[in-house]
Formats: structure tokens, C-alpha cells, sequence
């Protein structure tokens, strides 16, 4: 198949790849020229372990264009994965979208399948389909499809090539984008689930609420277990063997961050209230996760007496590891909020990097053992595998304090104190 895919972020370049290495014709496209020119030398923009290869591998019929409206033109199926990112309200921006349209709307002259990807609220892809024939588009040239993405950064393309499920949210009268669908991801043997568009945007926000549920819900479970001096580790293991429960996603730290779980759920509780209903729970799961790097910073003020002026490094400046994206990481709002009361924060992350908005007393080294040097206390704040596996002697040995602070209970606590180190973890008495 000949397919255009509209964006070449995280989502867009990780689809485009892998549908390249199932066999079809890709052609992404992007407006930002700068990008498309570093693709087209082989410059791959963004961190994702697999995808410099994958790339590199399906290069005889994978390409990269800033001119968008040839590649829409020479394709059957487009999709769309563009950004869609908050407004300041918190409800979603499709100015990005609904540009896309206008762009498909300019040159569409026969039949296309038209994917969107990207996450948005419920009723947007039939607003999208009404806007089309507003613009001018026959109805007969085109079938809208939602088909949201579940893929988590730094395992994308996994994720992709083995995904759990395909959700294909279709038009009521559309009988021909489900066989097309299948034949886009002929390679992948996965249940289909097949609803209708609203449908299908409501299971992309449902499960990335859900999942944002668990943690925050951990992280409550945490804060009680620490004041009965109870070990949340084995809390995790002995809910997670519940299949009602599953082990998976209970991890307690700083919180939830990345492009997704925040943005998703403020979006999915404004379409809650647009419709009059109240979203407790998803208020209550936002307001856990806003106040746990302040809870940190709590926790560490009854260790240390004073902030002004402590060297404190934080490693880890990702929302997570395996990915230089540092779209709301809790890691880098711990980073701001040390630096403001005082601080001098020192910081190293393996792959992303501070943003220029960081101010003048926070430092990022190219190498873990500058940063540690003199440091009164050590923040792990991303549970990259290089933190976990730290030399604690080495550590002891650079730094001038002696508090580590496992911000994601992601070491051996023995292991740091037979360094003659304090452990401090997330409720691990
Ligand atoms: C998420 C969804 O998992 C994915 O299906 C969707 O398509 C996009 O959003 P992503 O944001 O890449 O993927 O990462 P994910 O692994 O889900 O982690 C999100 C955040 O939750 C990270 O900040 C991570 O540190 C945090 N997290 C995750 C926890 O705090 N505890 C956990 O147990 C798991
Ligand atoms: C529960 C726990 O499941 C069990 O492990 C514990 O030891 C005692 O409490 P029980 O109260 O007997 O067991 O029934 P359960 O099947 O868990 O249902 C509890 C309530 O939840 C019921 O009212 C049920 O109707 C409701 N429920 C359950 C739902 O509303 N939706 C569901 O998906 C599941
Ligand atoms: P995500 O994490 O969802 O992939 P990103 O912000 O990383 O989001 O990537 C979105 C990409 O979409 C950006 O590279 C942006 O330049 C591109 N983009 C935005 N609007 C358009 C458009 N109208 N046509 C083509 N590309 C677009």
C-alpha cells in the first residue's frame, strides 16, 4: 500500500518505520523543514531504541518529504499523526489537526482512507469528517477511521510490531476501511476491537486514565504505607498476583508524566463536564499526581535542615527511561522546584536535555560523576538502568552528603547503605 503519514514526532516517525517494515510504501511528511532535512541525511530527531535501524533498514521505500500535499496526493491511506497538545485550559489544541484537513481538503481529487492516530476527544473525528464535506470534499472520497495508538515511548516500536490490540473505530455506513485496516497491518496477528469513531477515541482516553488511575492510586497507597512504616514493595507484590489487580503499573515515585497520561486525562475530564458530569475520580487522580514531587521535597526537608545553597544532584531528567522526551517530566518539575527554593541542583540524564527555560543554578553535566561531585544528597528521579546499576563506593567517594533518595524505588537499598550511604525510598522503612 501506498501510505502518507501526516507528522514525524514520536508517534509519526515510530508508525512510519514499522509500516515501512511490514512491506507498504510510506512517505512521511512534516511541515517542520528543519526536521524533514535531518531525516533526509539520516539525522533520526528524537531518542527510541530500534529506530535509527528500522529506518535505516526499510530506506528503499520509506521517505521523508516537507512537501505534505504530494505525499497525500500519491497515497491511498493517510494518517494522521500530528500533535495535539493541551491549551492552557487544559483542553486539547487541534489547530494541528484541523490544519491537516485543510491541507487534505486542497488537494484530494479520489478515493482515501483517512487514519487519525493522534489523540483526541470524543466527537472529534466526526467533527473532522463534517469539516471535510464542509470544505468541499465529496463524502465518496473519503472514510475517516480512528485508530489510536497505544504506544509507549521507548518501547514503541515493540509495541507496534507486537501490539495487545487494534482498535478501528469506524463510520456508520463505512464498508471498506476495516478490510483495508487489516491489510495495513497484515503482519500483526491481534484482536481487532471494531466500534464506532467516539467509541474508539473513548478506549485511547479510557486506557490512558485507567493507567493513570493505578499509579496515582499507588502513590496514595504509598503515602499511607509510609506512616505505618509499611514496605509499599511488598504491598505491589501482594495485590499484584490478583489477575483482577495484574503486577503491572504499580509503580510508586514522583508520578506520572510524558505527552500523554496528563494531557489525556485533564482532556477526558473536560469532555466529562461539557456533557455535565462530574468527574470525581479523574480530579482526584490528577490532584495525587500534582502534589507528589511536592511531597518529595517535604520528605527530604525532615533530612536535611536547610536548602539554601545544598548541592543537591538529580539524576534523570526524562519523564521516563529509554527516551530523551521531557514533555512534563515529574523529574524535571523536582529539578525547578529545588533550584526555586534555593538549591544548586546539578543534573545528568544518558539522553535528554534541560530546556533553555531552566534558570542559572541548576547545571547539566555530560557525565554521571561530575554531577555527583560534592553533592550533599542524590535525587533518583528516572529509573534509567546505568542509576540502578551505580557503583554506591564510587558514589560515596564523590559526594560530600550522604542521603540518596530513590525517588522510584529503583535500587537495592542494601546495596547503597553497605556503601555507608542513607537510603531513603518511596515508603521502604
Ligand atoms: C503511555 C501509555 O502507556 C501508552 O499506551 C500510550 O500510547 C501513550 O502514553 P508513555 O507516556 O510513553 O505511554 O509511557 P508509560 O510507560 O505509560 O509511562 C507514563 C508515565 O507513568 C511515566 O512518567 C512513568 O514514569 C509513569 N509510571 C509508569 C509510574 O509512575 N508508575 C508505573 O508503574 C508506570
Ligand atoms: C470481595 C473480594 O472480591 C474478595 O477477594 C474479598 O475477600 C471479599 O470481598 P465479594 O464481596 O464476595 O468479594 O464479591 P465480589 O465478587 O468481589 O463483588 C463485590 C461487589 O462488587 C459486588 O457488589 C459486585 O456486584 C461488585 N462488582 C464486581 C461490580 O460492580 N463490578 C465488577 O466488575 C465486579
Ligand atoms: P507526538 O508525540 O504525538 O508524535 P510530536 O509533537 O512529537 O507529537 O510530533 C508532531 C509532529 O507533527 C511535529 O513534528 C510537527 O511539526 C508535525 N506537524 C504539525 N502540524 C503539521 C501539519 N499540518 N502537517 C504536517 N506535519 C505537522
Amino acid at each position: 500500500m501506498n501510505i502518507c503519514v501526516i507528522g514525524a514526532g514520536y508517534v509519526g516517525l515510530t508508525t512510519a518505520a514499522v509500516l515501512a517494515d511490514f512491506g507498504h510504501t510510506v512517505c512521511c511528511a512534516d511541515v517542520n523543514n528543519e526536521r524533514i532535512d535531518q531525516l533526509k541525511r539520516g539525522v533520526i530527531p528524537i531518542y527510541e531504541p530500534g529506530l535509527v535501524e528500522l529506518i535505516q533498514k526499510n530506506k528503499n521505500h520509506l521517505s521523508f518529504s516537507s512537501d505534505t500535499s504530494k505525499c497525500i496526493r500519491e497515497a491511498q491511506v493517510l494518517l494522521i499523526a500530528v500533535g495535539t497538545p493541551s491549551l492552557v485550559d487544559g483542553r486539547t489544541d487541534l489547530t494541528y489537526v484541523f490544519s491537516v484537513l485543510d491541507n487534505i481538503a486542497q488537494v484530494i481529487d479520489s478515493y482515501k482512507t483517512i487514519i487519525t492516530k493522534s489523540t483526541v476527544p470524543p466527537g472529534t473525528n466526526e467533527e473532522m469528517s463534517r469539516q471535510l464535506i464542509k470544505k468541499g470534499v465529496p463524502p465518496h472520497y473519503f472514510n475517516i477511521v480512528s485508530n489510536p495508538e497505544f504506544l509507549r515511548e521507548g518501547t514503541a516500536i515493540s509495541d507496534m510490531l507486537q501490539p495487545d490490540r487494534i482498535v478501528v473505530g469506524l463510520q456508520a455506513d463505512d464498508g471498506r476501511s476495516l478490510a483495508i485496516m487489516k491489510e495495513i497491518y497484515q503482519q500483526t496477528d491481534v484482536p481487532y476491537v471494531v466500534t464506532n469513531l467516539p467509541g474508539a477515541e473513548m478506549i485511547k482516553y479510557t486506557s490512558n486514565a485507567f493507567l493513570a488511575t493505578k499509579i496515582s492510586f499507588m502513590n496514595e497507597i504509598s503515602r499511607i504505607c509510609d506512616r505505618y512504616e509499611v514496605n509499599i514493595e511488598d504491598v505491589r507484590k501482594g495485590i499484584g498476583f490478583d489477575p483482577r489487580i495484574n503486577p503491572l503499573f504499580l509503580s510508586t515515585g514522583l508520578g506520572y508524566g510524558g505527552s500523554c497520561f496528563p494531557k489525556d486525562v485533564r482532556s477526558l475530564e473536560i469532555s466529562a463536564l461539557d456533557k455535565n458530569v462530574t468527574p470525581v475520580l479523574l480530579h482526584a487522580v490528577q490532584s495525587v499526581n500534582q502534589s507528589q514531587v511536592e511531597q518529595y521535597v517535604t520528605k527530604l526537608s525532615s533530612f536535611m535542615e536547610d536548602f539554601a545553597n545544598k548541592k543537591i544532584t538529580v539524576l534523570g531528567i526524562s519523564f521516563k527511561p529509554d527516551t530523551d522526551d521531557i514533555r512534563y517530566s515529574p523529574a524535571l518539575a523536582l529539578i525547578e522546584k529545588l533550584s526555586e527554593i534555593g538549591c544548586i541542583v546539578h543534573t545528568y540524564d544518558p539522553k535528554a536535555t534541560l530546556p533553555k527555560s531552566v534558570n542559572g543554578n541548576v547545571i547539566q553535566f555530560e557525565d554521571m560523576k561530575s554531577a555527583l561531585n560534592q553533592a550533599d544528597c542524590v535525587i533518583i528521579a528516572t529509573e534509567w538502568d546505568e542509576f540502578k546499576q551505580l557503583d554506591w563506593h564510587m558514589v560515596k567517594k564523590v559526594i560530600k552528603g550522604d542521603i540518596i533518595m530513590d525517588a522510584r524505588n529503583c535500587v537495592d537499598p542494601n546495596l547503597v547503605k553497605q556503601a555507608g550511604l542513607r537510603y531513603i525510598g518511596v515508603a521502604r522503612p
